[in-house]
């Protein structure tokens, strides 16, 4: 494993983080109070030809490696995990399973939109009855001659209220249970869906998160992604890859309460003196920063098994939940550290505490991949 990283990665980081510095940090703040995703900086990231992640450029994407990935992901999660997440359905639920699944036709059509922003992408998975457990999901297609009719509705989407394109996942034929699933492309345009903001939530404020709701939407036969039967695969390898984005993303959450708890700790003073000088506070420092550095390689890890196009379900289960649970520590420490001024909704450590938590329940909950890792380990399934 090569510690260094090329220059293609240094140069796709120092794109992220001038980006960042320019387009998010100054107006996040803003954004997650009014609860409000902000979609004119999502599309300028396309245009900036940041969309494309490791979508080969015949498609318009970015040729990224999957490390170059990870950077990019982690550049934009030390500035917001809502962003973050927008950027992850995008590329890494979405775009990632067009390239896998889709007929050339397909990757022709959706590729080069989603990777410039001129399309946004949603998954449309959970349902309120179907949240770990994925292979329920009601959501009914039902064929007639060349069209598919959905109906149902899918919860907790994000991106859902903006999408242009929702990849759903349907039930074709109950009897069947998970084989009986099939993966749609649904084009809002001329399939169209209504869309339901979900508001009030603990973090991601900034994240546009929405019920979608399909009343016999007929989608063409054409937008069939992968085989009737194919559904349930198509999802755990979207999750595969989404999961992993999360992980990356949450190793800038982990650097950013590193940062600006450093930072905090070394002009604090308190006793007469600065407060990074007390033991509790380097104990609380030195744990952050351990975390960063074993989450970044957990990361790094699956990043290495990606490029070689290996199986990393366990290793990207491991990286998600170490870092997920890493950054909620670290983020807690953070405003641990901050005292009643990290307490407060503008303090960024705020922000991270409250982001954090959904990165242990979205995707995937903690316990999901610790089940994931129990299977690998132990051969026996916790659900029949
Ligand atoms: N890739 C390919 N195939 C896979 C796979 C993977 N990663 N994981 C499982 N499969 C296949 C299995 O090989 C098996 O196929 P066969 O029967 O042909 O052998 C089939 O799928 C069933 O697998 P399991 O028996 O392991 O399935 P299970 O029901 O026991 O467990 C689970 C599956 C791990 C619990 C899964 O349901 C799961 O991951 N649940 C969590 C769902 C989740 O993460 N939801 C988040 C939604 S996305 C989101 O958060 C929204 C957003 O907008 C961000």
């Amino acid at each position: 494993m090569d510690l260094e990283f090329s220059d293609e990665q240094r140069m796709v980081r120092a794109a992220a983080r001038r980006f960042v510095d320019r387009e998010i940090t100054p107006v996040i703040g803003e954004y997650d109070r009014t609860e409000t995703f902000p979609k004119g900086v999502f599309v300028r990231l396309g245009h900036d030809g940041l969309l494309g992640g490791p979508i080969p450029m015949e498609y318009g994407g970015g040729g990224l490696d999957y490390v170059g990935y990870a950077l990019l992901l982690e550049e934009i999660g030390r500035a917001s995990s809502s962003f973050r997440s927008a950027v992850s359905v995008q590329i890494s639920l979405v775009a990632l399973s067009i390239f896998k699944w889709g007929t050339a036709e397909q990757k022709e059509r959706y590729l080069p939109r989603l990777c410039r922003g001129e399309a946004i992408g949603c998954f449309g998975l959970t349902e309120s009855e179907a949240g770990s457990d994925a292979a329920g999901v009601t959501t009914r297609a039902a064929q007639e001659g060349e069209r598919w009719f959905l109906s149902g509705s899918k919860t907790f989407i994000t991106n859902g209220g903006v999408a242009d394109l929702a990849l759903v996942i349907a039930q074709t034929d109950p009897e069947m249970g998970y084989k009986g699933l099939a993966a749609f492309l649904v084009e809002r345009e001329e399939s169209p869906f209504t869309a339901m903001p979900i508001l009030g939530k603990l973090g991601l404020r900034a994240s546009d998160t929405a019920e979608i709701i399909f009343e016999r939407t007929d989608v063409p036969e054409k937008n069939l992604l992968g085989k009737v039967g194919e559904g349930f695969e198509v999802a755990m390898s979207a999750l595969d890859q989404g999961r992993f984005s999360v992980a990356a993303g949450c190793v800038g959450t982990l650097e950013g309460c590193l940062e600006a708890s450093v930072d905090y700790v070394k002009r604090r003073k308190q006793f007469g003196r600065a407060i990074g000088s007390f033991q509790l506070v380097q104990d609380m420092l030195a744990r952050m920063k351990v975390d960063a550095d074993a989450a970044r390689f957990l990361v790094y890890r699956a990043a290495l098994l990606k490029n070689k196009s290996i199986k990393d379900t366990v290793e990207v289960s491991i990286a998600k939940y170490f870092a997920s649970e890493a950054a909620l520590r670290a983020a807690s420490d953070a405003v641990q550290l901050f005292g009643a001024s990290g307490y407060l909704d503008e303090a960024s450590v705020a922000r991270y505490y409250r982001d954090a938590k959904a990165a242990t329940i979205y995707e995937g909950t903690s316990q999901i991949q610790k089940l994931i890792i129990g299977h690998d380990l132990t051969g026996f399934r916790a659900f029949a």
